[in-house]
């Protein structure tokens, strides 16, 4: 949905069917302050700290839960990416104490392929890395202890994010951080009628709208030593701003149906991360649809270890592979941005940008 498609009427929602303590919360702050903006709204519906629909721990990603991620197709995804820090390890000069970083790890399940994986098959990286989860939520964090137990101290989640060297890894991350709703010099804020919910319009000056996503753009290039930033999400190059509201597979009209049950994203806009990340010292290393950037760390890894191909004789990798590198399923609809600090400008490009255009941003 555009933002302008966000019309009053069809997203006014009348949840007196969902009487919960996290609806009671939100009306009462906007009886008592008057509307509030959408990013408010949203770090309420996902970030609350007891009824959010993350920070609760009621968020389920997968075939049983609410929506699909790169992730939850499987483990191939995680290969694939572990070939590729693999690669920026040894262009750092294989050094000792290399650090993923992992932000929005959610259960901790790509951490997990990524380990298994490099542990397996690529054991010299595997004594050299260090796993770290930026973690705020403390149900999360137990979840992902839990899954990655058996790897011991190689993982740990620091309270605070700390500086280092190696690589900072995102999947769906900006995407689900809080923005403010604003088009065409007006912006929607989430007003009641009664009990309903509702969009009010304001008018605005040009005011920053994902505040969020840019303030944890200044951290990481703040933390990030040497080394590199992947994120990879769903969004555009052009100022097309989307909201998706998900719940058990379907796409939902309004942002106001099951509060605190349904996940909210919105599309990034690259062009104001990439902004962001220059302004902070961060150079941009690629820039890709998800068809390109795995095709290439693919080609890399068939044409190097061996034989030892990551799909060899397996069905199920290549269903995996499929839905990954699909245009109409995961292909094209997500998008990668490689930034990089402190390596050589001259350095050849990643595997996962071999067969990238350049990136045009605006
Ligand atoms: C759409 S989910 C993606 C989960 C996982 N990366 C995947 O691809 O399956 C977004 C995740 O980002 C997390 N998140 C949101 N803001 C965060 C922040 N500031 N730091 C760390 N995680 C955050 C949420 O809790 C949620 O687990």
């Amino acid at each position: 949905m555009k933002i302008e498609e966000l019309d009053v009427d069809r997203c006014a929602f009348d949840v007196l069917q969902l009487n919960t303590p996290l609806v009671e919360s939100i009306r009462e702050t906007i009886r008592a302050q008057g509307p509030q903006s959408f990013a408010w709204f949203m770090q309420q519906a996902l970030y609350h700290p007891e009824h959010g629909y993350y920070s609760s721990g009621r968020c389920a990603i997968g075939r049983k839960g609410d929506y699909f991620t790169n992730v939850s197709v499987g483990p191939l995804f995680g290969r694939l990416l572990a070939s590729q820090f693999s690669e920026i390890w040894e262009r750092l000069g294989k050094m000792n104490d290399f650090v993923i970083v992992e932000q929005g790890a959610h259960d901790g399940q790509f951490a997990l392929d990524v380990l298994e994986f490099v542990q397996k098959r690529l054991p010299e990286f595997f004594d050299a890395l260090r796993y770290r989860i930026i973690e705020p939520f403390p149900i999360l964090e137990q979840q992902q202890r839990q899954r990655l137990e058996v790897f011991g101290d190689k993982v740990k989640w620091p309270d605070s994010p700390e500086p280092f060297t190696g690589v900072h890894f995102s999947n769906e991350l900006l995407d689900a951080m809080p923005v403010r709703l604003i088009s065409n010099g007006t912006e929607k804020v989430v007003g009641l009628e009664g009990d309903k919910f509702v969009f009010v319009e304001r008018r605005v000056d040009k005011t920053i709208f994902n505040q969020a996503a840019l303030e944890s753009i200044d951290e990481i290039a703040a933390n990030l030593q040497r080394g590199y930033v992947i994120a990879i999400d769903y969004g555009f190059l052009e100022f097309e701003r989307n909201v998706q509201v998900r719940a058990q597979h379907r796409n939902l009209d309004s942002p106001f149906e099951q509060i605190g049950h349904a996940d909210i994203t919105m599309s990034v806009h690259w062009g104001s991360i990439v902004e962001r990340a220059q302004a902070n010292g961060l150079r941009v290393a690629g820039f890709t649809d998800q068809h390109h950037f795995l095709t290439g760390i693919l080609s890399q890894v068939e044409s190097g270890d061996g034989g030892q191909s990551l799909l060899a004789d397996s069905r199920k990798a290549k269903r995996e592979l499929q839905t990954l590198l699909h245009p109409e399923m995961l292909g094209r609809a997500f998008q990668v941005l490689a930034l990089t600090k402190n390596v050589d400008p001259g350095a050849s490009r990643l595997a996962g940008f071999k067969f990238a255009r350049e990136p045009r941003f605006s």
